[in-house]
């Protein structure tokens, strides 16, 4: 396969790498490395004693680190970041990250290639997976969902309200031959969905039958939840969200992590009455109108910033 394009604007960078708040010799990671361009701010940062450990599921991100980036402190992994915690643990860092960002979604060039099957407006196989080595891709889905299964889908990832007729659309038209490309799906979706404020018709559904294939927000999930025993104290977690539905997940791991909880039972503070509060909420910060102006992509942007506490225990 041939990547046409390697460039990606990297969204909010000052702003999430100032959410980090970089110490010289610190150690970071990078959940989404893309093509590298919050990684190297953060390497910009840092002394010769300090490192970044950076991740992606895309084969085609990390191949791009081994060619474009020649530098010591950096380790980039392939791997989906949901194995950020064990990988982590085994090299034995829990607990001593100062920091961890998370620029969500796909890259410009998962986008802009058309190989990948992500675009509605280019002819391409309907792929959609970011690591392409695992998983079904969206084609194969199509297939062996059943329409009610299709609709779902539309609904809850891409809160499309003509989910019901697009998937009946879909099995209608598979009666006859099967959906294999990008543009095959996208005139299907527009038959029966009218464009709304100049976007494609086909935005919303693509965007949900992507969550679902690469099972983001369950990823989402599962990577936040590692990132309470990775961070050290005073550590940073530092999330740009691309969509509505995945802010909540991000929104609300901050949340119930910045309340304070019972500790568990054991712990020779216990003490009924006693608890502690994970994360401390650092603020939330949308991309600039310049930025929105030249980077369309950073317009959907929304960036949250938390900070793991130390251990306060406090009585109330
Ligand atoms: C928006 S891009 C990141 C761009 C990067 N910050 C930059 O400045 O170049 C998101 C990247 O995260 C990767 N990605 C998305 N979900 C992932 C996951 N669950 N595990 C690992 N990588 C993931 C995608 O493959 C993609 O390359």
């Amino acid at each position: 396969m041939s990547i046409t394009s390697n460039h990606h604007q990297s969204v909010m960078l000052d702003e999430s790498i100032e959410g980090l708040n970089i110490k010289n010799g610190g150690i970071y990671i990078d959940a989404t490395f893309g093509r590298g361009g919050h990684t190297q701010a953060i390497l910009d940062k840092l002394d010769a004693s300090g490192s970044v450990i950076a991740f992606d599921q895309d084969i085609h991100a990390v191949e791009f680190a081994q060619e474009n980036f020649n530098d010591d402190r950096l380790l980039v992994i392939h791997s989906a970041f949901t194995h950020m915690g064990k990988i982590l643990n085994e090299h034995n860092l829990s607990g001593k990250i100062d920091g961890i960002l998370m620029d969500l979604g796909v890259s410009s060039p998962q986008l802009d290639n058309a190989d990948r099957g992500f675009s509605f407006n280019a002819q391409g196989p309907l792929d959609m997976r970011m690591d392409q080595t695992s998983g079904i891709s969206a084609a194969q889905w199509l297939a062996q969902a059943d329409e009610a299964e299709i609709a779902d889908v539309i609904y809850k990832f891409g809160e499309e309200k003509r989910s019901r007729h697009i998937a009946s659309a879909i099995k209608r038209y598979q009666q006859e031959q099967a959906i294999t490309t990008t543009l095959q799906l996208a005139n299907i979706i527009a038959g029966v969905v009218r464009s709304h404020k100049n976007k494609h018709p086909a935005t919303r559904s693509f965007q949900a039958i992507r969550i679902f294939i690469n099972q983001e927000l369950g990823q989402l999930t599962e990577a936040l939840n590692q990132t309470i025993d990775l961070l050290a104290p005073e550590g940073r977690l530092s999330v740009i969200s691309f969509h509505s539905i995945e802010d909540r997940i991000v929104k609300q791991f901050i949340h119930n992590n910045s309340k304070q909880k019972q500790l568990p039972k054991g712990l020779p503070v216990m003490d009924s009455g006693i608890q502690q509060t994970l994360f401390k909420k650092m603020g939330k910060q949308f991309a600039s109108k310049d930025e929105v102006r030249v980077n369309k992509r950073s317009r959907s942007a929304l960036l949250r910033i938390a900070q793991r506490t130390t251990l306060v225990l406090e009585k109330c």
